[in-house]
């Protein structure tokens, strides 16, 4: 068998070796200083990313089960349905190597692993936690597939394990998490995606599309708290990272749909006056009561949103997949040359 060499995988860790919060993964000194800085800002903020420590991605997980939370199934119920058509699309027999980025527990990517025969599936997530659940469900239900596991902050840079050989590699950004980011941002983790690819692979991007304001507002709001207590815990998770002195008790949990910018916010409301120490952030965090630290935006695209987002990030859009119920998308770009459209 003939292999390229590969890349030294930074942060690759066996799933029994895996007991580090997303803390450890990225570097201290530069998330400290992000967390600083978001706090001190307007409107007050702590980057999404800090949510998936272990008992984060396990609340997460908690998340997709609920009855409210619809976008997980219905993104799950549209790639069986079209598994057949998506993996045609991504190179048919060429298909050797399936990336999903943020795999998380991975439930949604069987069909398209099925579809494919048995390409490499590559995870890449910020959270061991999800990683270690990715290799069970995968051996569970694929003892057959070989699993390559990437720990990494995907929104900053990252290495991937090469292709494993001549063939078309197909990239996974599923969940919606798009929308967690603002046109710039996406547009500039996009392009990072396109340069792992090669000009012919493509890219899966799944989305939340626009619909009714008050089946996403439950969806972030559910009955049983399970959101609020994710929401909150991001807070467990930065005085783990930081020592500071944040007590999730002093907040509510505020998550409202912006019809006019199309997108959820989730708040963490102080419910008093508070003085929080930041640890080894640094100094002191006053908030008055009713005073806001903004932890989300997940935003509800329309199918051109998605498509020009692709294209803005060196894929032409090829093919638009869309649920029953319009409530969420998936599109599939192709990698053109860098150069084409200068
Ligand atoms: C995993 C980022 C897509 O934005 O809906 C779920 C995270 N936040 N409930 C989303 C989330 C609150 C989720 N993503």
């Amino acid at each position: 068998m003939s292999r390229r060499p590969m890349p030294r995988i930074r942060a690759k860790l066996l799933p029994e070796a895996i007991t580090t919060p997303a803390a450890e993964l990225v570097s201290l000194a530069p998330a400290l200083e992000q967390l600083r800085e978001g706090l001190g800002g307007r409107p007050r903020e702590i980057p999404c990313k800090y949510f998936y420590d272990d008992r984060g991605s396990a609340l997460f997980e908690q998340i997709t089960a609920l009855d409210e939370y619809y976008p997980t199934r219905t993104e799950r119920a549209l790639i069986a349905a079209q598994a057949g058509q998506i993996v045609e699309a991504a190179g048919g027999a060429q298909l050797c190597d399936i990336v999903e980025l943020g795999s998380g527990a991975a439930t949604k990517t069987l069909p398209l692993l099925t579809a494919a025969g048995t390409p490499r599936y590559v995870a890449v997530d910020i959270s061991a936690h999800a990683l270690g659940r990715t290799r069970e469900i995968i051996a569970q239900a694929r003892p057959d597939v070989t699993v390559e596991t990437v720990l990494a902050d995907y929104s900053r840079s990252y290495e991937l394990p090469g292709k494993p050989a001549q063939g078309r590699r197909l990239a996974l950004f599923l969940g919606g998490t798009i929308g967690n980011e603002e046109d710039a941002e996406a547009i500039e983790f996009l392009t990072r995606v396109r340069e792992h690819l090669e000009s012919g692979d493509t890219i899966l991007l799944g989305a939340n599309l626009v619909t009714d304001p008050a089946v996403i507002h439950l969806a972030y709001n559910d009955a049983q708290g399970v959101t609020a207590a994710f929401n909150r815990n991001v807070l467990i998770a930065i005085n783990a990272l930081a020592q500071s002195r944040f007590d999730p008790a002093d907040f509510d949990h505020h998550a409202p749909y912006d019809v006019e910018k199309r997108r959820i916010e989730m708040w963490l409301v102080a419910r008093r006056a508070l003085e929080v120490d930041l640890g080894r952030m640094g100094g002191t965090l006053r908030l008055s009561q009713g005073e806001g630290i903004r932890t989300e935006i997940s935003r509800r695209f329309r199918r051109d949103d998605v498509l020009r987002l692709l294209d803005a990030a060196g894929f032409t859009p090829d093919r638009w997949f869309e649920s029953p119920d319009g409530r969420f998308g998936l599109g599939l770009g192709r990698a053109r040359d860098a150069l084409r459209g200068l």
